[in-house]
C-alpha cells in the first residue's frame, strides 16, 4: 500500500490543483498581498471572473448599482469570500459524479457543502465569529477521500462497507485496508495548499474524537457541524452518525436553544449558498 505522502504525489501529479486556487490561498495568508494581485490573477480564470460578478450582484449583498469589473468585485466580496469561492470552484471538478457501492463522489459533496454551511453558522451565531475560514475548513475536511477514491478506490470501497455495518469511526477501517486515512491524506494536501494553520489542523484532526479541543476553534466546530449534517442525512457515507465526543455534547446542550434555531434555518441558509455557489450547469 503506498503511504499517505505518495498518495498525495501521486493524486498532485494527476490533477495538479488550480495554479489559481493555491495563488489566491497564498495571498489571503500574505499580510503584504494587494487587492491588485488579487485582481492579476482572477482575471486568468474566466469561470472565476463569470462566477465571481455573479456572486457580487446577487441579493445577498444588496448592491444598488451592477458590479462589472473585476476590480470592483474583489473589493465587495473581500478577500476570503473569494479565497472560499475559488477553493469551491477547484474543488467541484473533483467531486465528479460516479457511484458506486461503498462510496459516492456526489454524497461527499452534499456532505462537504453542508458542513462547510453549518460550520459558517455555527462560528457565526454561536461564537459570533465572522465564520469564513470554517466555511473553508468544512468545504475540504474530507478531500483526503476524494484522492483515495482515485488512487486506492478498491480498498476505501472495503473500509466504507466495514465501516457501515461497523460501530469504529470510519478512519480505523481505512488504516486497516489502506495503511493511511483521509483525514492524514487531506491534512498532507491541504499543507501543499499552503492552507493556513488553523484550517489544516480541523482537517488533519477532524475525526479524533478522544482529543479536547478548544471552544471555539475551528476543528472543534467543523465535528458538531459533522455531527449535526450526518444526523440530517448528509452523511459522507449514507446513514451513519458517529458519536460526539462528550465536552461537545455538553457544549450544544448548553446553547440547545440557539443550535435549534440553527438546525431550523440550515435549509434557508443551504438554498441561499446553492444560489451563490451553485452549478448552473446542474
Ligand atoms: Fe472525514
Ligand atoms: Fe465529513
Amino acid at each position: 500500500m503506498p503511504s499517505s505522502k505518495e498518495l498525495v504525489a501521486k493524486f498532485s501529479d494527476l490533477k495538479s490543483l488550480p495554479h489559481v486556487a493555491i495563488r489566491v490561498t497564498q495571498l489571503v495568508n500574505s499580510a503584504s498581498s494587494s487587492m491588485q494581485e488579487f485582481e492579476d490573477i482572477i482575471k486568468l480564470d474566466p469561470v472565476l471572473v463569470i462566477r465571481m460578478l455573479k456572486l457580487v450582484n446577487s441579493p445577498f449583498f444588496g448592491l444598488v448599482n451592477k458590479v462589472e469589473s473585476v476590480s470592483k468585485a474583489v473589493v465587495y466580496i473581500g478577500m476570503q469570500n473569494l479565497r472560499n469561492l475559488v477553493a469551491i470552484e477547484a474543488l467541484r471538478d473533483l467531486f465528479e459524479d460516479e457511484t458506486a457501492e461503498g462510496f459516492s463522489r456526489r454524497l461527499l459533496w452534499h456532505h462537504s457543502a453542508t458542513v462547510a454551511i453549518l460550520s459558517q453558522m455555527i462560528a457565526k451565531r454561536i461564537f459570533g465569529l465572522v465564520g469564513e475560514d470554517e466555511f473553508l475548513a468544512g468545504i475540504i475536511h474530507d478531500v483526503g477521500l476524494i484522492v483515495e477514491d482515485q488512487l486506492v478506490g478498491a480498498e476505501l470501497r472495503r473500509a466504507c462497507l466495514n465501516y457501515s455495518e461497523g460501530n469504529r469511526i470510519i478512519t480505523e477501517y481505512e488504516n486497516e485496508t489502506i495503511e493511511t486515512n483521509h483525514a492524514k491524506v487531506g491534512g498532507l494536501l491541504a499543507y501543499q495548499w499552503n492552507m493556513q494553520d488553523d484550517v489544516l489542523v480541523a482537517i488533519k484532526k477532524h475525526h479524533q474524537h478522544d482529543k479536547v479541543f478548544p471552544i471555539p476553534s475551528i476543528v472543534a466546530i467543523v465535528q458538531i457541524a459533522e455531527y449535526i449534517a450526518n444526523r440530517m442525512k448528509f452523511a459522507a457515507v449514507a446513514g451513519k452518525v458517529d458519536p460526539l465526543p462528550a465536552y461537545l455534547k455538553g457544549h450544544m446542550k448548553e446553547r440547545m436553544a440557539d443550535y435549534k434555531v440553527l438546525i431550523k434555518d440550515l435549509p434557508g441558509e443551504m438554498a441561499k449558498a446553492d444560489d451563490l455557489y451553485g452549478d448552473d450547469e446542474e
